[in-house]
């Protein structure tokens, strides 16, 4: 850990307002521990939350974060971009990322923190939120595995193209309002087996080919400060924001059962090479053992040759 990142673990603001790890009250009030039990792993849901005015997301923390985090865990948009982009054609900002957050209400972009938990003090919160849950996440898909937390700071109107994500994703309002549209991951029309495959194999960008036809498949959930949603593993989605800045918190897990999801894609993927039509992996609570484990076994033999 390097000393600019410890040094903003010990931040004059985090001393001023005594922050301290470790919530001793709940954030996810008891209805929606039940209403995430009732959905997890498959299901989006809406859920509601009590993490509004926390000091390390205020937007001075926040822009203090963006100067603490390597380079490669931001990742900075101009905000008016289309549904539907190749991430290549996305055009660059002059706007220095730090100035970007501090000016967001005017500087037209959505910047994205990455990895959060690199900064000591965000680690502690990431895990206290997500400890929460883990009585519900652990007996369906295994243990929390690589907890990564992601802010989402954007101008008013901002959009998040249409998109996927590989991790189990709690989505936190905190500032301002804004409506994601998921469309239902097992449609192969929407959601090709092959951009699937190709992206666990590291050759597939997390965005998506987007047409108007699909947006009638979309269901949009709109959120605001003390809102959440629950986004199921790999849901396509994209994400609208609404009139004034926004700042939203992205907590995620994986899980042993996403692992073997993603290796039987992989696996799948070769079967395809050899000319082969091979079943898509099983939904939840099938745990696609036999492909994952064919998969874990060739990667092996293939790093060792
Ligand atoms: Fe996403």
């Amino acid at each position: 850990m390097s000393q600019r990142r410890w040094a903003l673990a010990e931040h004059p603001i985090l001393t001023r307002i005594g922050y301290r790890a470790g919530m001793s009250d709940a954030i996810f009030p008891p209805a929606t521990h039940e209403a995430f039990a009732a959905c997890y792993p498959h299901s989006p849901a809406k859920l509601r939350h009590h993490l509004l005015d926390h000091p390390l997301l205020s937007l001075d923390a926040l822009a203090d974060l963006a100067g603490a985090l390597p380079v490669d865990s931001i990742e900075y948009n101009p905000g008016a971009l289309p549904i539907g982009i190749d991430p290549n054609a996305v055009p660059k900002s002059d706007l220095g990322v730090v100035e970007a957050i501090r000016t967001i209400d005017q500087s037209g972009c959505w910047v994205v923190l990455k990895r959060i938990e690199q900064v000591p003090a965000y680690a502690r919160l990431l895990q206290d939120l997500l400890a929460e849950l883990a009585d519900v996440v652990t007996p369906r898909t295994g243990p929390m595995l690589q907890l990564e937390g992601f802010v989402f700071v954007s101008s008013p109107d901002a959009v998040t193209p249409f998109h996927f994500d590989p991790e189990h994703n709690i989505l936190l309002q905190l500032r301002g309002s804004k409506t994601m549209t998921l469309f239902p991951g097992v449609d192969e029309t929407v959601f090709p087996d092959q951009a699937q495959e190709e992206f666990h194999l590291g050759q597939h960008h997390r965005n998506l080919p987007w047409r108007e036809d699909f947006a009638a498949y979309g269901m949009p959930i709109t959120i605001t400060p003390g809102e959440a949603i629950h986004v199921p593993v790999k849901t396509p989605h994209w994400v609208q924001n609404g009139p004034a800045p926004s700042i939203s918190l992205s907590i995620t897990w994986r899980s042993e059962w996403s692992y073997a999801e993603a290796d039987a894609r992989a696996f799948n993927h070769m079967l395809r090479g050899l000319g082969l039509h091979p079943a898509r992996p099983a939904a939840y609570p099938a745990r696609n053992v036999a492909k994952s484990l064919a998969w874990r076994a060739l990667r092996k033999v293939r790093k060792s040759a």
